[in-house]
């Protein structure tokens, strides 16, 4: 108990708010949509495009966003890694869902800068697989001064010869998409097969990564060229990170700083193979190519420090909750995805301003993205060892037979929260909890 009242209320909170107020209007519908020349889906998202409109405001803005739903079944919004009150989180424990021909107003102030994104949170296998999603950007002047920035959602679907969405099928095709989650053939960057990204030679850019799939695996790779983590799901970091590839599971975030390259150069933008223990068979794929146009003028500034983050809790802190998630047999569905050996699990409340040090423990054969809802963590422990570097994160793969420790503090958004897999058919089969922050 001494040991929690030390740590202080994390320094973002006190960050001057610009007080802008910013309005988005989604309107949730069914359209057609062109993934490639002559290739049209039956698209599912917001505002008739896919994804939906990036929306955009700076720290501290107030956010208005209306949604309007002319789908034929109810949906809601959910602001995937902003800390805003709990009633504006977007799932059934906080709102009715938005009837067809409904409106619903989401109001909240956004606390943090990076990147993050927003998807529907009813039906979400259906939903989010048709393209329900869009990414959220809030920016900072402590961000650093780049030549360019690109945001690039990852997805991919699974469609049938005549471009439809199918359905999960009899036994065999069920079973394998509750197992790995559902993963297709169809490779999206920004809703758009084979796309081109132009990029300046002599320049640097931020890209914005966010993996919007329910259930790919995407390890980011340039054909070998270096880049530089910069961010994760909680903005900034503490030092740039030199890397030629980065995992980003379904759900997380991951800004990089790419280039410079010379002039001419092509290259593609791929997804190295991860083995997640699936029955679909881990490949390497390209889901676009970089092109390198003529050389320009460079004003890149990356600090070797972009930002402090102070630790919440030394790796020995004496563990709060014991989270552990396995897959049992089941009669009905072949296989079931628990939480604490439970399904749809309602997990004891936390209390404000009480430091949290959760110990996950994923004790099954396969990888899940443990997701927590409206609250940053720190891991600070991995499988016996202190993490490679500091970061604010909301989601964190959990790889097979692995236990990890996270810390997180409570603030005074009291209500009801929810953790789950962002593995969306794991979520869906059962993976999850919610609690209440009192
Ligand atoms: Cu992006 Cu409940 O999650
Ligand atoms: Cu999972």
């Amino acid at each position: 108990m001494k040991e929690q009242t030390k740590v202080n209320v994390p320094i973002w909170m006190e960050k001057t708010p610009t007080k802008a107020i910013v309005e988005y209007n989604l309107e949730a519908s069914e359209f057609g949509w062109e993934i490639a020349p002559g290739k049209i889906i039956q698209a599912w998202g917001f505002n008739g495009q896919l994804p939906g409109p990036t929306l955009k405001a700076n720290v501290g803005d107030t956010m208005v966003i209306r949604v309007t739903n002319h789908l034929k079944e109810p949906t809601m919004v959910h602001w995937h890694g902003l800390r805003i009150p709990a009633v504006m989180d977007g799932t059934e424990v906080v709102q009715k869902p938005i009837e067809p021909g409904e409106v619903f107003e989401y109001r909240f102030v956004v606390p943090d800068a990076g990147t993050f994104w927003y998807h529907s949170h009813v039906n979400e296998t259906e939903q989010m697989e048709k393209g329900m999603y869009g990414a959220l950007i809030v920016e900072d002047q402590t961000d650093p001064v780049m030549d360019g920035e690109k945001i690039i959602v990852i997805d991919d679907m699974k469609l049938s010869a005549e471009n439809e969405f199918t359905k999960p099928g009899w036994f065999a095709p069920r079973i394998i998409e509750r197992h790995d989650g559902r993963q297709g053939d169809t490779l999206l960057i920004n809703g758009q097969e084979n796309s081109i990204l132009d990029i300046h030679a002599g320049q640097t850019e931020r890209w914005r990564v966010i993996n919007a799939s329910s259930a790919r695996y995407f390890v980011l790779h340039l054909d070998g060229r270096e880049f530089k983590i910069i961010g994760t799901d909680g903005g900034l970091i503490e030092h740039p990170q030199l890397v030629t590839e980065v995992l980003i599971t379904p759900g997380e975030r991951v800004d990089i700083a790419v280039g410079p390259f010379n002039e001419g150069e092509t290259f593609p933008l791929e997804s190295l193979a991860y083995n997640r223990s699936t029955f679909l068979k881990a490949k390497r794929e390209t889901f676009a190519t970089v092109k390198v146009g003529e050389q320009k003028h460079s004003v890149v500034f990356i600090p070797e420090t972009l930002r402090q983050i102070e630790p919440l809790a030394k790796q020995d802190a004496a563990i709060t909750r014991k989270v552990k998630l396995s897959v049992g047999p089941s009669l009905k569905d072949g296989m079931s995805f628990l939480v604490n050996n439970d399904v749809h699990v309602h997990d004891k409340p936390v209390l404000t301003g009480e430091l949290q040090v959760w110990e996950l423990a994923n004790t099954s054969l396969m990888d899940h993205p443990f997701h927590l809802h409206g609250q940053f963590f720190q891991v600070i422990e991995e499988d016996g060892k202190a993490p490679a570097y500091m970061a604010w994160k909301d989601t964190v793969n959990l790889t097979p037979r692995s236990k990890m420790k996270i810390a997180w503090m409570p603030d005074d958004r009291k209500g009801m929260w929810m953790y789950h897999c962002h593995i969306i058919e794991h979520h869906a089969a059962g993976m999850m909890a919610h609690f209440e922050v009192k």
